[in-house]
């Protein structure tokens, strides 16, 4: 390993058109042919960051203290990640769309950029918030795919979903190890990390089944969620 120290932001392609969050259109609905297709192409830009944020931890944190069996890890998520966006940009060509057709919003290297300093609390809202986050809205999301017979689509979101179980295991993995070598309680830093570095709470419904696949246990997440309603 070498040291290097990356840009603070990824070079992008000129399309898709980078607009706020609160800019972007309304998802439509499901059903359409065009709720299809942002969702597809949504899912691609996800996926994108994601090959970025996976080579981001390598070179980031490249002067860290850390073994070589971190830096494996992470190329190895992001050739998952790399794989990932080209089975949605693959399905999108199905439909005559390329990535960059559609607009996308620019929330998600923020998550970045507010853990940029600090490889604790970039694995606590990365793989631990964000990509945990994925395991529960994805296979509502497969299933409804498969009650309006998009079969292809849906076995491309349980390949992506079984993959992501195993990133958020990895993150994990290496929290608690960097946890333990400092000494510190990873329940704990978690939940302070998450507290500074994440907006907001983080949202229910969990999917436990999955979560507990990845060795992720509820008392990491439960106390920072929102609560339920009465
Ligand atoms: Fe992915
Ligand atoms: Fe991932």
């Amino acid at each position: 390993m070498g040291r290097a120290t990356p840009p603070p932001r990824p070079a992008r392609p000129e399309r898709p058109l980078l607009r706020p969050p609160k800019e972007m259109p309304k998802r439509r609905a499901f059903g359409s042919m065009a709720g299809r297709i942002a969702l597809l192409h949504a899912l691609a830009h996800i996926e994108l960051n994601a090959i970025d944020l996976g080579w981001d931890l390598v070179a980031r944190f490249s002067g860290e203290e850390l073994p070589r069996a971190f830096f494996d890890d992470w190329v190895g998520v992001a050739a998952e990640e790399a794989r990932h966006f080209e089975l949605l940009t693959d399905r999108l060509a199905d439909f005559g769309v390329a990535y960059g057709d559609l607009p996308a919003h620019d929330g998600l290297w923020e998550a970045a950029a507010a853990t940029a300093d600090d490889l604790l609390a970039r694995l606590a809202v990365v793989p631990l918030v964000l990509e945990a986050r994925g395991l529960d809205v994805t296979p509502e999301m497969a299933a409804r795919l498969e009650r309006i017979g998009d079969v292809q689509t849906a076995a491309i979101l349980q390949r992506i979903y079984r993959d992501e179980i195993g990133h958020v295991a990895i993150g994990l993995r290496w929290f608690e190890h960097l946890c333990r070598t400092r000494g510190l309680d990873p329940e704990a830093v978690f939940h302070e990390r998450v507290r500074r570095c994440f907006k907001g709470d983080l949202k229910r419904p969990f999917n436990h089944e999955a979560r507990t696949a990845a060795g992720f246990p509820a008392h990491y997440y439960e106390p920072l969620a929102e609560h339920e309603p009465c």
